[in-house]
């Protein structure tokens, strides 16, 4: 099992070095507090929120998982140059539509070729039954 990264506030490092690359690596989970059971329902994963990472041949975001709580629930491949390639530097992004079907608890990995495994902190969310006919 590969070390996780999880984030934390950057606003706590000192080092300017250092909240670059904790944020440029840290994917941040973008989606509505509440959804409907059994409808369908965008959450969108950003990696790096203040900061952006670089998109070289060897080194670039390559993948983007969305758990919720231990299950894997969705994942997106990214390969060198969606950012623009070529040393540029960009915020991968990527929005999946699940279905939920009872409160979730929802994380997010992000994976670097140079620097590993990063999670997002959890986003709760809360899940509305459908009311019976
Ligand atoms: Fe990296």
């Amino acid at each position: 099992m590969p070390k996780v990264n999880v984030y934390t506030d950057i606003s706590q490092e000192e080092r300017e070095a250092r909240k670059d690359y904790i944020d440029r690596h840290s994917p941040f989970i973008h989606c509505e507090s509440e959804a409907k059971a059994g409808e369908l329902f965008n959450v969108t994963v950003q990696v790096g929120a203040e900061y952006q990472h670089p998109d070289d041949m060897e080194h670039y975001i390559s993948t983007v998982a969305l758990y919720n709580k231990e299950t894997k629930i969705a994942e997106s491949t990214f390969f060198a140059g969606s950012q623009g390639g070529q040393g540029k530097k960009g915020n991968t992004r990527v929005t999946f539509g699940v279905v939920l079907d009872k409160d979730a608890k929802l994380v997010a990995h992000s994976y670097c070729t140079q620097h590993g495994l990063w999670e997002s902190l959890p986003v709760e969310v809360k899940v509305e039954q459908a009311v019976e006919a």
